[in-house]
């Protein structure tokens, strides 16, 4: 007897998975979904590419099994605001943040949280956030001072 398809919401749709229940939460958004903002990096939870929100937390798409999401909303970088138009996308394009832009979306994600939290963080608390989060281009000025303007727009 096959298992009961996992029901979850997805930047707001409702969908119901029923293929292996032990595949990452990342495959099902690229690959069934076609939500290829979030990247696949390392795909051993070192690098921060894949994370989206589960339940409002970052998570690492990569090492999340669709098995533990049953019942949960996910996030990704294309559900973050309708329009492209969350304070830390508008700050991200006027700091002209990417290189590649292959870390961003990660990059972005991880923020979001942090703002959610934290209005203002210092730079230690925004450090401290992003720790983990790897970017080969070296675009860590550049998010740091985006996270200030954004929170700065949000005040
Ligand atoms: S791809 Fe998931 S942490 Fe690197
Ligand atoms: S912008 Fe290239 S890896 Fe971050």
């Amino acid at each position: 007897m096959s298992a009961a398809p996992i029901s979850l919401i997805v930047n707001g749709t409702r969908h119901r998975f029923a293929g292996d229940p032990s595949m990452p939460l990342l495959w099902y958004l690229r690959d069934e979904l076609a939500l290829t903002g979030t990247k696949y990096g390392c795909g051993i939870a070192q690098c921060g590419a894949c994370t989206v929100h589960v339940n409002g937390a970052p998570v690492r798409a990569c090492q999340r099994r669709m098995q533990t999401l049953e019942g949960a909303a996910v996030t990704t970088i294309e559900g973050l605001h309708p329009d492209g138009a969350h304070p830390l996308q508008q700050a991200w394009r006027t700091v002209d943040v990417p290189q590649c832009g292959f870390c961003q979306a990660g990059q972005i994600m991880q923020a979001a949280t942090l703002l959610a939290r934290t209005r203002t963080p210092s730079d230690a608390e925004i450090d401290a956030a992003m720790t983990g989060h790897l970017c080969r281009c070296g675009t860590y000025p550049r998010i740091r001072a985006a996270i200030k303007a954004a929170a700065e727009q949000s005040r």
